[in-house]
């Protein structure tokens, strides 16, 4: 198992490219199992959770090309209708997202109950809902999601979310484009990766309407077609790499970040003291004045994103004043501050919410990585810890970030990777 080692208090400055967002990524993967004509996809990310999807896609008989430069091609005319095999459903949440095409092109699907991050129960009650909805009987036998469509094929419905998911949004989207008639989904997840999933489904042919807002509209066709598509950068790393701007009080241009995607993290970065504008390449991120103690809810978007709210917390816990973060779309994802607590932070948790009191400076000590998220907010704790900081576990990291410590290296950071 490997670890970072990290030696604090060095200001980030410099360049870091942005990857394709590994979240619109994956359902994308999965909807290769829509089409027997093949779909190419450019700007993937190179991870651990990509890797996984592409394996379970190989799994199905999905001949894949790549990745290579960021393009992997894959074609699905000889898939074959199997159960998801345990052992990489496990490993990744995101596997629950090949239900919807396998029901919709082969009539009935098998997937083990996912995997993924330890942040809180993540049913899929809501994935099983609008599956429901489309005609189709789902069961739940010994830990497997058993899903069979009527004869005929999947049909047209009316699909109302009682919360807007991510997952359960492209699942409803994916099982609906084959089915006969038109489906409504309402309460829809308005995130990008859900709009960006529309635009790849509709260079395959698909009729989609509204991804990306809270009615989303499909009408069913026969068939989907061979597409080329890219993926949209990702706003995670993004953020995460302007918290690491902000923490040091440093100077990053994260070239192909796109501002519109982060319009509630820019103005929480702002409310905190920290500059970030547009350039032609994406955007720059810069502090010189002190760090501000604010307020942050998560919320589905275009609300805080949940995934930035444990990097917010190393970037709060050297703030001035005291900050107070809501967490409202998972409930168990707090894992992060004991670890943080061991670097110093002051942080009180009560329920969801957590009341960060800054601190003037943190120091070292040995930290173990959690999730993923909780992970890199360790990793951005570390950039300005007095001493060496070693993050444990880094697996996790590997899972949502290419090249991470590549990356903070080339822009100043001090940190080495090593076998534990
Ligand atoms: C996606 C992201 C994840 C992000 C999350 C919220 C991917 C691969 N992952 O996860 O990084 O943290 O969105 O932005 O895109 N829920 C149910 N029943 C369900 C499904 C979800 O109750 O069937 C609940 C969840 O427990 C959670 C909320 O809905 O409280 C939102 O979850 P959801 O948007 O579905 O997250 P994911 O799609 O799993």
């Amino acid at each position: 198992m490997e670890r970072l080692v990290i030696q604090g208090g060095h200001r980030l400055e410099g360049t870091v490219q942005i990857c394709g967002a590994k979240n619109a990524a994956l359902p994308q993967l999965a909807a290769t199992l829509l089409s027997d004509e093949p779909l190419t996809l450019t700007n993937v990310p190179d991870l651990a959770d990509i890797r996984s999807m592409l394996t379970l896609m190989e799994h199905y008989g999905v001949v894949v090309k790549g990745p290579a430069h960021a393009t992997v091609t894959l074609d699905a005319a000889g898939a074959r209708n199997l159960e998801a095999p345990y052992d990489v459903v496990r490993r990744m949440r995101a596997t629950v997202l090949v239900l919807g095409p396998l029901l919709a092109r082969f009539g009935s699907a098998r997937v083990s109950q996912p995997g993924g991050c330890a942040i809180g129960a993540r049913p899929v009650d809501l994935h099983v809902k609008a599956l429901q909805a489309l005609g189709a009987t789902v069961s739940l036998d010994g830990g497997t999601i058993d899903a069979r469509a009527p004869e005929g094929g999947l049909v047209g419905g009316r699909i109302v979310f009682p919360t807007p998911s991510v997952g359960a949004t492209e699942t409803a989207m994916m099982a609906a484009v084959l089915a006969r008639g038109e489906t409504e989904i309402l309460n829809a997840a308005r995130d990008p990766e859900v709009c960006d999933l529309g635009a790849c489904l509709a260079a395959m042919g698909a009729q989609i309407e509204g991804a990306g807002t809270h009615r989303v509209l499909v009408r069913g066709v026969e068939r989907l077609r061979r597409a080329r598509h890219e993926i949209i950068p990702d706003r995670i790393e993004a953020g995460t790499y302007a918290v690491a701007a902000a923490i040091t009080g440093g100077h990053l241009e994260l070239t192909g970040a796109r501002l519109e995607h982060l319009s509630a993290v820019g103005a929480a970065l702002e409310a905190a003291g920290v500059q970030i504008w547009p350039t032609d390449r994406g955007l720059m991120v810069s502090r010189t004045g002190r760090l501000k103690g604010i307020d942050i809810t998560t919320e589905p978007y275009p609300g805080f994103p949940t995934d930035l709210q444990a990097q917010f917390m190393a970037l709060m816990s050297i703030a001035d004043g005291a900050s107070m973060i809501r967490e409202t779309v998972f409930e168990n994802r707090f894992m992060h501050v004991p670890e943080l607590a061991r670097l110093g932070a002051n942080v009180t948790l009560q329920g969801t919410t957590a009341v960060v009191r800054g601190v003037e400076r943190l120091k070292a000590a040995p930290v173990m990585a959690t999730d993923l998220r909780a992970s890199v907010s360790l990793v951005l704790a570390g950039l300005v810890a007095e001493g060496e900081t070693v993050v444990n576990r880094v697996y996790h990291l590997d899972r949502g970030y290419e090249a991470l410590d590549r990356k903070l290296v080339r822009c100043g950071a001090r940190i080495r990777r090593e076998d534990a």
